[in-house]
Parts: structure tokens; C-alpha cells; sequence
């Protein structure tokens, strides 16, 4: 039986929920991204680092929400967080102002020092949303900048060229993602090459008095990593040329180092959407940094609603959200709690390396922090190529085949991410968890041998 035929074969209920769902869900999903062939694994339950499929299956989970549980499921500071938000507060929404809002505005800054205001959001697509329409009123510019690979969330502005391309040195193509997307959106969104600062330079001085606001996710899809010199040239550049600079840490924030990529950089952009993590399992996005483009979105700046910059939302810094996300960040402080995701995920890391360099199949894990992926190397890359590059490989038919088996055979055995996806560690993924992992992969690998 080939991979798929055995997931068919051990994920009958599953299937028969997904095809339940699509009868009445577009994709029997709630999110395009979270559909894959031949159909999405469901779930009954979560419990600390695992979760149980609807087929009673078990699962040592690294998507973990989209990276954005790091203490995993159902951890009991975030269930006491809830419990203390009805004792404390009485209710789960105010919908206007209350102290706790001010408590996790402080918390925020402590840990990125490039924030000086914060506005909460519900998402992080709200989030990236509102950094740029602030980043367009404060330079009054009519273009956005953004990178090819990099996602942002399924805004108009953004949803252009969110698939990473192989750098050939010449300027990404434009393509839209979306259909019913207006022109508009494409001709007002300018798409830049990661980490090859001489074309974007480029670009961004041939358009400088046209170009506002320029966004990337400072590690691409959360793992590949920019290039020191790249960060360090592309702040200059924005700074020189009058253009905000706005980091997108949704996924990054809390996970790269706890100060998100900047800390790990030590390069500070303009404004920096947050999301994922800073809600401890509940829905947030924040949009923060400097203060004069912050006060823009200020109700006391004019009565005059165009020379506002407005932003709403219902829920915004609900305190579920708030509280839960705040009780999050304080364990993650605690005694070398941090530190010890970090070096898990580092051991972790290193142990697939080994096994899978002992079965004559070397994976590269490539990332930072407490999130990394699985990339089959070409044996060019192993052997005399100048430098990895990571979507290079990722586009090869060889990764493409090995990881999609590897990724199904995975699950087989009881270890989760979505197929291709990137792995995210909790604090919840202890000895047990790992060493289930690492036997998993073992298994894997085993498997995945005898099919080449
Ligand atoms: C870098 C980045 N930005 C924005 C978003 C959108 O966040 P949300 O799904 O909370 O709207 C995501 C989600 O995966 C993301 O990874």
C-alpha cells in the first residue's frame, strides 16, 4: 500500500467528515490553507502536545494551531487565565476601555522596544491591515511594497505573490491570489526578492516617492531566515527613503526569540503586527511602534473622518484574548521556561538530522527559535553549492516527493504538522512527546527508504 492508500485506509471517519463538510463548507474547510490532498485529517480532541483524530488516532501535534499554541492544548495557565477573567472581570467582553488593556500594552513594549503604541485587533490579517493603512496615511504614498513568498493574511492589499519563488536575479512577477481581487490591489503592490538587497534597492529607488509602506515577514513563511546584512541594508534603505517600515511577526512574535525576529536581528522596523502566540489560544492581532504613526488612528486627532486613520472591531483587546495571551508571556518568563522551548526544539532539530542522515536520507531542519522545517537538500547543496537555498530546494521534485511520503508516513505514525507544513514546539512537547517523535521519524525514514 502506498502512503496515501494507508491514510484512506486508517482515516475512514475523517474522510466521511470531510465529505459530510463540503456539502455544506466550501472545501469542508474554514480556511483555504487548511485543506490538503486527498482530504484534512478530523479532530475530536487536544490534550498538552497531542491530539486525537475522529478515527481515535493520536498525534504528537507541530502545527499547533499555526504555530500560535506555544504552551500547547488546554495548558492550565491559559484555562486559569479564563477562569480568572470571569472572577475578575464578570464578563468576556467590554467592548470599551478597561485596565487589563493597558497591563498587556506594557508587557508588549518590555519585550520589543520598538513599540511605543498598540492597537488590538482580532486576527492578524485585521493586524497587518491596519499597519498599513496607517503606514499609507503617515507617508501619504500611494504604493505598498511586499515581498514574493510572504504572507500576510487574505487582505486585498497583500494577497498578491504569496507564493515564494526561486531568486533568478531579476524582480519577482506580479501575480494575484485571489480571484476577486480588484486590478487595483496588484497595480498598487509592488513585489520585492527576499534577501537579494540589490534589486530590491532597486526598486524601491525607482519608485521612492511613490512607494509608503514595505512588509515582510522577517523570516519567510516563519523559518527562512533574512540575511543579517539584508535586514540591517533594507532598514537604511526605508529609513533614507521616507518609507514605513512594517515587520510582520504574526507568526514570528514570541516564537523567533520572545522580543519576536527584531530581537533576534537586532534591527528595529516602524511598526510590527503581532498575532498567533499573543493571544494565549484565543483570537488577537496587535499592530504597535512608533507613536506619531500611531496617533493617526487617535479619534482626537480630527473631526474630520478622512484625516483619521480609523480602526474598530467589537472584540478588540477582549479580555479572554488579553488575559490569556498575558498569562502566556509571564510563564514563558518563568524559570528558563523559555529557554528550555528553545533548547527542546534545538535537540529536537538536531536528533531528525542524525536519524535521517543514518538512513541515507539527510533532512535539513531550517529555522530559528521554536520553529523550523524538514527541507531534502539536493546532493548539489550537499556537495560545493555556494549557498542552501532553501526555496530552490522546497521547489525540487525530489523534496517535493520525499517530503510528501515522509509527511504521510509521519502521520501514520503518529506525529502531526499538515503535510509540507512548517513544525512549531510547545512547552507541552516534553520527553514523552519527543521521544514519540523521534520513533515516529525513525519509523518514517525506515519506510521512506524503501521507496527510493
Ligand atoms: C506572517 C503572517 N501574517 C498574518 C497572518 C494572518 O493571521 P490570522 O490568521 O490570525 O489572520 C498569518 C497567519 O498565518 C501569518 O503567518
Amino acid at each position: 500500500m502506498t502512503e496515501v492508500s494507508k491514510y484512506f485506509h486508517n482515516t475512514s471517519e475523517s474522510r466521511a467528515a470531510w465529505e459530510g463538510a463540503q456539502e455544506i463548507i466550501p472545501g469542508g474547510v474554514q480556511g483555504n490553507i487548511k485543506y490538503y490532498d486527498p482530504y484534512p485529517l478530523s479532530f475530536a480532541s487536544a490534550a498538552g502536545a497531542w491530539l486525537k483524530d475522529v478515527d481515535g488516532h493520536h498525534y504528537v501535534d507541530y502545527l499547533l494551531s499555526f504555530g500560535a499554541l506555544i504552551l500547547g492544548h488546554g495548558h492550565p495557565v491559559v484555562k486559569k487565565a479564563v477562569t480568572e477573567v470571569w472572577n475578575t472581570f464578570g464578563t468576556s467582553s467590554f467592548g470599551v476601555p478597561y485596565p487589563l488593556e493597558l497591563t498587556m500594552v506594557e508587557k508588549i513594549k518590555s519585550l520589543y522596544p520598538s513599540i511605543e503604541h498598540v492597537r488590538f485587533t482580532n486576527s492578524g490579517l485585521e493586524a497587518t491591515l491596519l499597519a498599513i493603512r496607517l503606514g499609507m496615511a503617515y507617508t501619504a504614498r500611494p504604493l505598498i511594497a511586499k515581498f514574493a513568498g510572504h504572507y500576510h493574511g487574505g487582505h486585498e492589499h497583500v494577497l498578491v505573490s504569496t507564493h515564494s519563488v526561486v531568486s533568478d536575479g531579476t524582480p519577482p512577477r506580479k501575480t494575484a491570489e485571489s480571484m476577486g481581487l480588484p486590478d487595483y490591489y496588484v497595480q498598487h503592490t509592488e513585489v520585492l526578492p527576499f534577501n537579494d538587497m540589490e534589486i530590491c534597492e532597486r526598486i524601491l529607488r525607482e519608485k521612492q516617492d511613490q512607494i509608503g509602506v514595505v512588509v515582510l515577514e522577517p523570516l519567510q513563511s516563519g523559518y527562512i531566515p533574512a540575511r543579517q546584512e539584508f535586514m540591517q541594508r533594507l532598514r537604511d534603505v526605508t529609513k533614507e527613503l521616507g518609507m514605513v517600515l512594517l515587520f510582520d511577526e504574526v507568526k514570528t512574535g514570541f516564537r523567533i526569540r520572545l522580543g519576536g525576529a527584531q530581537e533576534f536581528y537586532g534591527v528595529q522596523p516602524d511598526l510590527t503586527a503581532l498575532g498567533k502566540v499573543l493571544g494565549g489560544g484565543f483570537p488577537v492581532g496587535a499592530v504597535g511602534g512608533n507613536k506619531d504613526i500611531l496617533a493617526l488612528a487617535s479619534p482626537r486627532k480630527s473631526k474630520v473622518a478622512r484625516e483619521v486613520v480609523f480602526h474598530s472591531g467589537t472584540f478588540n483587546g477582549n479580555p479572554i484574548s488579553l488575559l490569556a495571551g498575558l498569562r502566556t508571556i509571564e510563564f514563558l518568563q518563568e524559570g528558563g521556561n523559555y529557554e528550555g522551548l528553545l533548547k527542546t526544539t534545538e535537540d529536537l532539530r538536531c536528533n531528525l538530522e542524525d536519524i535521517s542522515s543514518s538512513y541515507g536520507l539527510p533532512v535539513r531542519t531550517v529555522g530559528v527559535g521554536s520553529i523550523f522545517n524538514l527541507v531534502f537538500p539536493s546532493e548539489q547543496d550537499e556537495h560545493g553549492a555556494e549557498r542552501f537555498d532553501v526555496v530552490a530546494a522546497e521547489k525540487s521534485a525530489r523534496h517535493r516527493e520525499l517530503r510528501g511520503k515522509l509527511d504521510f508516513l509521519l502521520m501514520e505514525y503518529g506525529v502531526f504538522s499538515k503535510p509540507y507544513n512548517r513544525f512549531s514546539i510547545s512547552l507541552a512537547h516534553d520527553a514523552k512527546a519527543i521521544q514519540h517523535t523521534l520513533d515516529a521519524f525513525e519509523k518514517s525514514m525506515s519506510a521512506l527508504k524503501k521507496t527510493v
